[in-house]
């Protein structure tokens, strides 16, 4: 049973403390907050804890294995690399840091002392991301030409980071899992509404290897809820729903075909589409923060390196900055640079490796089977149906 203290009990930290001792294989042990009232409501919860203001006192426990940070942004570096000095395997949540280079301090520290050093990337671990992925590696869609991703609601508003740091950090792990890489460049322009200096809207665009763009909008400042990802390829098209729980995934045979010569009328170019209807395949879905903290777990009983590791979370930080910079020079393109070390390799457990596996089978049987019915019966348009 790994023994956890969890420094933060915001918003955020009793959902870590809730999934860690909901594994069945972590015991929080320690909470610790500067808020004597959110650490007493918490308290409450877990009363096998020993609850606490001082870091040193959590830090310094000689039974404590492991700490979780969600703790605001810029205390991250602070209290992570102290944890780590103290010997603590680590999950911090994201951004790692406000900076790349004290994220790569953290990861020096983390390996000199051969520690688990993991950001709470909690998409990674969603497992309808994970089949987005799987679709996307499988060649369903064809070449990936772009990806576009919608991040918005009317609050919750922060003050202490901007919407770059709070909700596009989210977008910028999941495209660089979804394209196994780090972006090259970045074009960004962001807006402050409401608070000042403070960009509550961004719209940032990435060109990844083989000219990939993915395109972020992120806002608290927006009157719906949106957690979209279009992802569209030369065969296929596919938009991800997160809000959508019964149809997580929506598949689109749509494309626009090569026609034998250019067409220079409308009734031509639409000669050269192709609409073969949608597809939803099944999709079973699974509780990310759960799966995130069980990886956790197993990385440290197993001493392995996490799907979400610190190169992971400094990988973001490298676009956040430059992302930054972008904002701050009127939208000029800026460069990312990638830090040596980081193999971008994703890390799928086995467990979900068949079940991916067999996700994508499936899809490719059904959307096989539609595709001769659509062309035996002469018809270009299937319609939408759920499975
Ligand atoms: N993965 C996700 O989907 C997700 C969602 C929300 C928040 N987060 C992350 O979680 C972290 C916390 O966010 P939140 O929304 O819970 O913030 P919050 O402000 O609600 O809670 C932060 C808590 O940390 C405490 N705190 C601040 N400095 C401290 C210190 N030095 N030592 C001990 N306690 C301290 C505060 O008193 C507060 O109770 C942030 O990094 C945020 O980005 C992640």
């Amino acid at each position: 049973m790994l023994q956890i203290g969890l420094i933060g009990t915001g918003y955020w930290g009793p959902n870590l403390a809730k999934s860690f001792e909901l594994t069945g294989k972590a015991e929080v042990r320690w909470l610790c907050d500067l808020d004597s009232r959110r650490l007493e409501q918490l308290s409450q919860k877990y009363p096998h804890a020993h609850a606490t203001s001082e870091l040193s006192k959590l830090l310094g426990a000689k039974d404590l294995d492991a700490v979780a940070i969600s703790t605001p942004a810029g205390t991250h570096y602070e209290i992570a690399r102290q944890a780590l000095e103290a010997n603590k395997h680590l999950l911090v949540e994201k951004p790692i840091t406000l900076n790349s280079k004290e994220a790569l301090q953290l990861i020096r520290v983390a390996e000199k002392r051969e520690l688990i050093l993991m950001v709470g990337h909690v998409f990674e671990y969603n497992f309808t991301i994970r089949a987005l992925k799987k679709l996307m590696d499988s060649g369903e869609l064809g070449e990936i030409h772009y990806l576009n991703f919608e991040r918005t609601n009317l609050g919750p508003v922060r003050t202490d980071v901007n919407a770059l740091w709070d909700l596009a950090s989210h977008d910028i792990s999941i495209m660089c899992y979804l394209l196994d890489g780090a972006p090259k460049d970045v074009t960004a322009r962001g807006q402050a509404f409401l608070n000042a200096d403070v960009e509550d809207t961004v719209f940032a665009t990435f060109t990844f290897l083989k000219d990939i763009i993915a395109q972020v909008s992120a806002s608290w400042l927006n009157p719906r809820k949106v957690r979209q990802i279009t992802a569209v390829g030369s065969k296929k098209m596919a938009i991800w729903n997160d809000l959508d729980l019964q149809r997580p995934i929506q598949i689109y045979d749509k494309r626009v075909e090569e026609p034998a010569e250019i067409p220079d009328t409308f009734d031509g170019y639409k000669t050269a589409v192709v609409d073969g209807g949608v597809y939803i395949p099944h999709i079973d879905q699974n509780q990310p923060l759960l799966a995130e903290c069980e990886h956790f777990i197993e990385c440290v009983a197993r001493g392995e390196r996490p799907q979400s590791d610190g190169y992971s979370g400094l990988r973001v930080v490298q676009a956040l900055e430059a992302a930054t910079a972008s904002m701050k020079n009127q939208s000029k393109i800026t460069l990312i640079k990638a830090e040596p070390g980081d193999d971008h390799k994703p890390r799928v457990s086995m467990k979900d490796k068949q079940r991916l596996d067999h996700f994508v089978d499936v899809v490719h049987a059904n959307l096989s089977a539609e595709h001769t019915r659509w062309r035996d019966s002469g018809s270009k348009t299937a319609g939408a149906r759920a499975k």
